[in-house]
């Protein structure tokens, strides 16, 4: 079961910054997950929408410019990183999921993946490409069909993991407060990975283990890893 640290090691480190990435590498886990924004021509890893929960600025990310977001704290001095910083600190290290918040021009994100892989050596087949936006990942399979993507969902649907095959997806992401073994096997027989946010608790990692989830989102990868291993030497599946 892979481990993705979940913002960075945002349990630990403020979240989607390259300390909280930095102490993700550390602890080497499978992937780190982070979320962006468009910000002009520019994307800045950030989750909300509005700055005040992570950020020392106050309204929404769409009033500020690049340079003002730049000079605001997002915790312990850290500034809101760049998806391209992000992608050269993680070049070769490990999956990045990148999920998709608020984006207007895709064409900005495939400039900035090919730029990371001509200055970073960043590759494509490092790459997680997640959203709620639907239509936004069809559109990307559309333009770029050999870019991976997962499907997210906070549902529980009615034709199960149908909507991510119907997108041609690599995995689906679905809350760990709707996961069920019916799913998993459904998905599976898609041809799909199942990876499940947001888990931290040994009974909930316990649970996906057994229920064969290829992959967890946690905020404690340090923690969840040592957990899994305990199950590995106590026989878990
Ligand atoms: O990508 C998994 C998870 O991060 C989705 O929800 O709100 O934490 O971005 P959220
Ligand atoms: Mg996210």
């Amino acid at each position: 079961m892979l481990i993705f640290a979940h913002r960075g090691a945002s349990g630990i480190e403020p979240e989607n910054t390259l300390r909280a990435i930095r102490t993700a590498l550390d602890a080497n886990v499978d992937g780190i997950e982070i979320d962006i924004h468009q910000v002009e021509d520019k994307l800045v890893v950030i989750h909300d929408r509005w700055l005040h929960r992570t950020t020392s600025g106050n309204g929404q990310i769409k009033h500020y410019s690049f340079e003002q977001l730049r000079a605001l704290d997002a915790g312990k001095g850290e500034v809101i990183p760049t998806l391209d910083e992000v992608l050269e600190l993680t070049a070769n290290k490990c999956l990045v999921n990148i999920e998709l918040k608020g984006i207007n021009d895709i064409q900005v994100l495939f400039n900035c993946l090919d730029n990371a892989k001509a200055t970073h050596g960043f590759e494509h087949q490092q790459l997680l490409i997640s959203s709620y936006n639907h239509r936004l990942l069809h559109l990307i399979k559309q333009q770029r069909s050999e870019l991976t993507i997962g499907a997210l969902t906070s549902c529980y649907p009615l034709e199960y993991a149908k909507f991510a095959e119907k997108l041609d997806a690599y995995s689906v992401h679905l809350d760990v407060d709707f996961i069920s073994e019916h799913f998993v096997s459904d998905a599976h027989q898609r041809g799909l990975k199942v990876f499940v946010y947001t888990v931290d608790e040994l009974d909930d990692i316990k649970a996906l283990k057994a229920m064969g989830v290829d992959g967890i989102f946690s905020n404690f990868p340090t923690r969840t890893k040592a957990h899994i291993a305990h199950l590995i030497d106590n026989g878990a599946s």
